[in-house]
């Protein structure tokens, strides 16, 4: 008999481990347990509303009480609540969903492969091109670049992937093969007058280096996202995709682009890989695909990755790959109803003009003593808060003063998130601008309070 406390947050705390998040600490501070959503509004079990500026993950696109997608998803429920697409079965919201997500793509694209995580499509996405590699007879071909500071979620393969500390510190991570090259930073990471071009054309000349150093032979692809996210909301310097494409051309190294957060509007654009003009050989996708509601991802491959997959299937009897709930057929549907209500109520379009107010109002913030920098595209955009604002270093520790205004942000009935010292604003689609404006007056408020506290 486990006799332990009876309010949600103590139940919580003893029976609940979290993600991201220091485990000690919160045996101390307990959890903000949420209990309903409506439209960009979360409430928690105390009633206070808060406008989820992050829209949970950087996810909900269409808003927290979505009745489409809930009649979409008891439809399918009733219908056929579970079917899978091993051994060559499949089920209409499949079949419809990869059909769809072909013709959005912004590039020839060939087939969608189901995974449920960002996680397992980038672990997919690595498995096929290794996969790939050997089809093609290039079994040294097997190494992968991404960025310092990028993010791909958190399995082993993909975590490697990953650019962050926190995801590979104690996991004995990085995997074998796995390759980081620079963060397109301008604003921390240029050196003294070097313009954005300049930056990015030394970037691109970084990673040439690092495919010669290591043998252009033995490179299978890079990832990237279009805007950084995790990393903290880093948008690519002018020029920076184009010259980092010509590189990979160059050396024929397959481009797979992230677009879990990009992905279904977040830059103005359906992908963030029109926003800069990328031409991925992979996509991978998932959050904005259903709006979180059901967990679901994919990848898209071109002709150049599936073919020669194709063949090494038929050579050993299979393509040895694939989850239980990959494509389910639930998941499916509440995406194919989300893509849907995100084309129907121009969702695109409501990223670009709100998107455009959102990032107008932060950049007036500019000039405030504890701004370092604003940057963002769209409905996406981070704040970075630095205590010294000529030297661009921060206040006490590094994350400290995002921490505290993060803090004001929910007192001051906002939630935000604080990657280190870079606040994120990542709203649902549906958000118009007078609640862009409650957003950024919260946050200018928050930041008030944080200037008391700060020498
Ligand atoms: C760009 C990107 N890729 C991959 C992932 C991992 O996705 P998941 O948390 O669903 O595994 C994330 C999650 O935030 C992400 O932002």
């Amino acid at each position: 008999m486990d006799a332990r406390p009876n309010s949600p947050e103590a139940r919580d705390i003893s029976y609940h481990m979290h993600g991201y998040t220091n485990a000690r600490k919160h045996e101390e501070a307990g959890p903000l347990v949420i209990e309903k959503g409506d439209g960009i509004y979360v409430e928690d079990l105390a009633g206070n509303r808060y406008i989820e500026a992050m829209a949970g993950l950087w996810s909900v696109a269409v808003g927290f009480s979505e009745k489409r997608l809930v009649d979409a998803a008891v439809r399918q429920m009733s219908r056929l609540p579970y079917y899978h697409d091993f051994g060559s079965k499949s089920h209409s919201p499949l079949i419809d969903l990869a059909e769809k997500l072909v013709q959005m793509a912004p590039v020839p694209m060939s087939k969608a492969y189901f995974t449920n995580s960002g996680s397992e499509a980038n672990d997919t996405a690595m498995k096929m091109i290794w996969y790939r590699s050997n089809a093609l007879g290039q079994p040294a071909r097997k190494k992968i670049i991404s960025r310092i500071r990028g993010y791909h979620g958190v399995t082993i393969a993909s975590a490697s992937l990953t650019g962050l500390p926190n995801n590979h510190t104690s996991f004995d991570l990085p995997i074998a093969n796995v390759l980081h090259t620079s963060t397109p930073h301008h604003w921390r990471e240029a050196l003294p007058n070097e313009s954005e071009g300049e930056f990015s054309s030394r970037l691109a000349d970084d990673l040439e280096k690092l495919i010669l150093a290591e043998g252009p032979e033995t490179i299978a692809a890079f990832f990237g996202e279009p805007i950084m996210g995790a990393g903290g909301v880093i948008v690519p310097p002018a020029g920076y995709w184009e010259k980092i494409q010509a590189v990979l051309s160059k050396y024929d190294i397959l481009l797979v682009a992230d677009e879990v957060i990009c992905g279904f509007g977040r830059t103005g654009e359906m992908f963030g890989s029109q926003t800069f003009g990328i031409r991925p050989d992979i996509m991978v996708l998932s959050k904005q695909i259903s709006s979180s509601y059901l967990p679901i991802s994919a990848l898209l491959i071109n002709e150049k990755v599936f073919e020669p997959i194709a063949d090494e299937s038929n050579r050993i009897g299979t393509f040895g790959h694939g989850f239980t709930g990959g494509g389910h057929p639930v998941a499916a549907a509440v995406a194919l109803e989300n893509l849907k209500l995100i084309e129907e109520r121009d969702l695109v379009g409501n990223a670009r003009t709100v998107g455009a107010h959102m990032q107008k109002r932060l950049r007036k913030l500019a000039s405030h003593p504890l701004v370092g920098e604003v940057r963002g595209v769209g409905l996406i955009a981070a704040v970075e808060l630095v205590g010294d604002k000529a030297n661009k270093t921060p206040w006490e520790t590094a994350g400290a003063l995002g921490g505290l205004v993060n803090g004001f942000m929910q007192q001051n009935g906002v939630i935000s998130r604080n990657m280190g010292d870079a606040l994120a604003f990542c709203p649902p689609l549906i958000i118009t601008e007078p609640q862009v404006d409650q957003v950024i007056d919260a946050f200018e408020r928050s930041l008030e309070a944080a200037v008391k506290q700060v020498p």
